[in-house]
């Protein structure tokens, strides 16, 4: 099995990929780590723009980086946002990670240290997904 990127070393490609994020609508910088299952990371950060609303989270540009990329399968994703408290995907983020990321491991960071782990399918319990079409 191909070598797992550790702990560390996700937490701190979102920390960086965070610095890129384009958020000057906000203020608010989000970076998104997302590790393939052949280890490698596959980095995102939000994009906001004049409109507002075009604006996407960190998570969901990871994850069509990733798509666009080639990869197909997944194990763990880090997010990293400036607060104290968790900052958990959003409901959107939840719905792409999922259908594309199944049940991911979601590691939520700050700038400090690890804020929480969680399992995507209890941040989204009873998902809609293409087995129901
Ligand atoms: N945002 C993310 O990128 N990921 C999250 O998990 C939460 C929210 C972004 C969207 C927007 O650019 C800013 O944070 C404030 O909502």
């Amino acid at each position: 099995m191909p070598a797992a990127a550790t702990t560390r070393a996700l937490i701190a490609a979102a920390r960086t990929a965070r610095r890129r994020a384009q958020a000057r609508f906000s203020g608010f910088k989000v970076g998104a780590a997302l590790e393939a299952a052949d280890g490698t990371i596959i980095t995102g950060c939000n994009i906001e723009n004049a409109t507002y609303g075009l604006t996407i989270c960190a998570e969901r540009v990871a994850m069509f980086k990733a798509l666009s990329e080639g990869h197909r399968t997944f194990r763990r994703v880090a997010v990293v946002a400036d607060t104290e408290a968790p900052t958990p995907p959003c409901g959107a983020c939840r719905q792409i990670l999922w259908e594309f990321g199944g049940d991911l491991e979601i590691l939520l960071a700050n700038l400090r240290r690890q804020t929480g782990t969680y399992r995507l399918a209890d941040l989204l319990p009873l998902p809609f997904d293409a087995r129901l079409l």
